[in-house]
């Protein structure tokens, strides 16, 4: 075999580089090394695929329904999705307005609207605390990310937004309910950041991926609130993974604007080409299932550690997701990472705050797990928050 004599660090591409994947790997690596970790780090839920749906994903893989679909989503997929639209939201889609885009997740329709939107030096603006994905997308684009701070409510509202809206500012984003911290904005702050975004030719994208998951009190007239239900200039983006625990089928969609979801199928063809063809049949059933019963649990779940943390640590209130964005109290001494890693010592595994922020404050809790794990887990953690005082 001839000498190879490619350096292969030296053909890495600077977008490349310039993506940080430290924080997250560091807390795995961390975890690695303990055989059972009570695992607060994960962020999916813990109940299996309802069996109709696997059914129906088996069902197309035997009927030899293996080939690419078309790029927009199966019509039985857009039918089901139109459907919910228009019951949820009344919005029309697709229509001469409106177009819809079925994707390889919801990361999928991101980075397809980041691609289609923004080129390099134009500026988007996200929340902080944030996705993780946000700002690793905007650097793949080349546009230069805006943190806005919203600290210490986690509320991403028009006041804390429009500051920092520029000439070169394309596009707001929009995560209620939130990950990291599981808050639900208001129908109220919802409009005004749409009235915002649109007096000022920006394009508000909403990443709804846990609509479904917004629990009673930030309801409003029993649905999770958004800001689509008083626009169409939103660009909405939800997905199925984590409603009916497939994050691994890889399955989303994006639904607003036609001109940009045109631009958006265009990249799909040269990229994703479509979404995973048995996953798309897997869930075109999905609507007729009850979720509830899930969503009641990780509500009691998420009570169970608001109740766990009263007059030990600070927990802005979640309203949805299966989070908890928890400060470390000034008495525990030390970054929200020194703390995790005290945690890890205890065989509890969470995330700190600075792989979703530029604050290194608080920690990351996903509750979703079985609730003898959060009880034994809340109560190591609240030992280390008292007893380090
Ligand atoms: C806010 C948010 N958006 C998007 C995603 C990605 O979802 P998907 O697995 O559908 O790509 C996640 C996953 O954790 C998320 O938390």
């Amino acid at each position: 075999m001839a000498t190879c004599v490619i350096q292969y660090d030296d053909i890495i591409s600077a977008r490349a580089q310039a993506i940080d994947v430290s924080g997250i790997r560091r807390v795995f690596e961390l975890g690695a090394t303990l055989a059972n970790p009570i695992n607060f780090s994960i962020g999916q839920p813990d109940f299996p695929v309802p069996e109709p749906l696997k059914e129906a994903a088996i069902e197309a893989i035997r009927a030899d329904r293996n080939a690419y679909t078309l790029t927009q989503g199966v019509q039985g997929l857009r039918d089901a999705i139109t459907a919910r639209l228009q019951e949820d939201l009344s919005w029309q889609a697709p229509s001469d307005e409106l177009g819809l885009l079925v994707t390889s997740g919801t990361n999928g329709a991101l980075l397809l609207a980041f691609l289609a939107i923004l080129d390099p030096g134009d500026e988007v603006i996200i929340p902080d605390p944030y996705f993780v994905v946000y700002p690793a997308l905007a650097t793949l684009a080349g546009a230069t990310v805006k943190y806005c701070d919203t600290y210490p409510d986690f509320r991403f509202t028009a006041d804390r937004v429009e500051p920092l809206i520029t000439e070169r500012t394309k596009l707001v984003l929009v995560n209620s309910p939130s990950n990291p911290s599981g808050v639900v904005l208001t129908g109220d702050e919802l409009r005004d950041l749409t009235e915002l975004c649109e007096r000022k030719g920006v394009l508000l994208v909403s990443d709804e991926i846990y609509d479904e998951f917004t629990y009673e009190d930030a309801r409003e007239d029993g649905r999770c609130p958004s800001p689509a239900r008083t626009s169409h200039n939103v660009l909405l983006i939800r997905g199925y993974g984590k409603t009916y625990g497939c994050t691994g089928w890889r399955l989303g969609y994006a639904a607003g604007p036609k001109t940009i979801i045109e631009q958006m199928a265009k990249l799909q063809q040269y990229t994703f080409v479509c979404a995973p063809s048995m996953a798309q049949a897997g869930v075109i059933g999905a609507y007729d299932l009850d979720v509830s019963p899930h969503v009641r649990a990780y509500q009691r779940k998420r009570d169970m550690v608001e109740q766990a943390f009263g007059g030990v640590a600070e927990v802005v209130h979640p309203g949805g997701a299966f989070y908890a964005f928890i400060k470390v109290p000034a008495t525990a001494a030390g970054s929200a990472t020194a703390f995790v890693e005290r945690a890890i010592e205890r065989n509890v595994l969470l995330i700190p705050g600075c792989v979703f922020s530029r604050r290194d404050t608080h920690l990351r809790l996903s509750y979703a797990v079985n609730d003898q794990t959060l009880a034994e887990g809340l109560a190591v953690l609240c030992d280390l928050m008292t007893s380090s005082a």
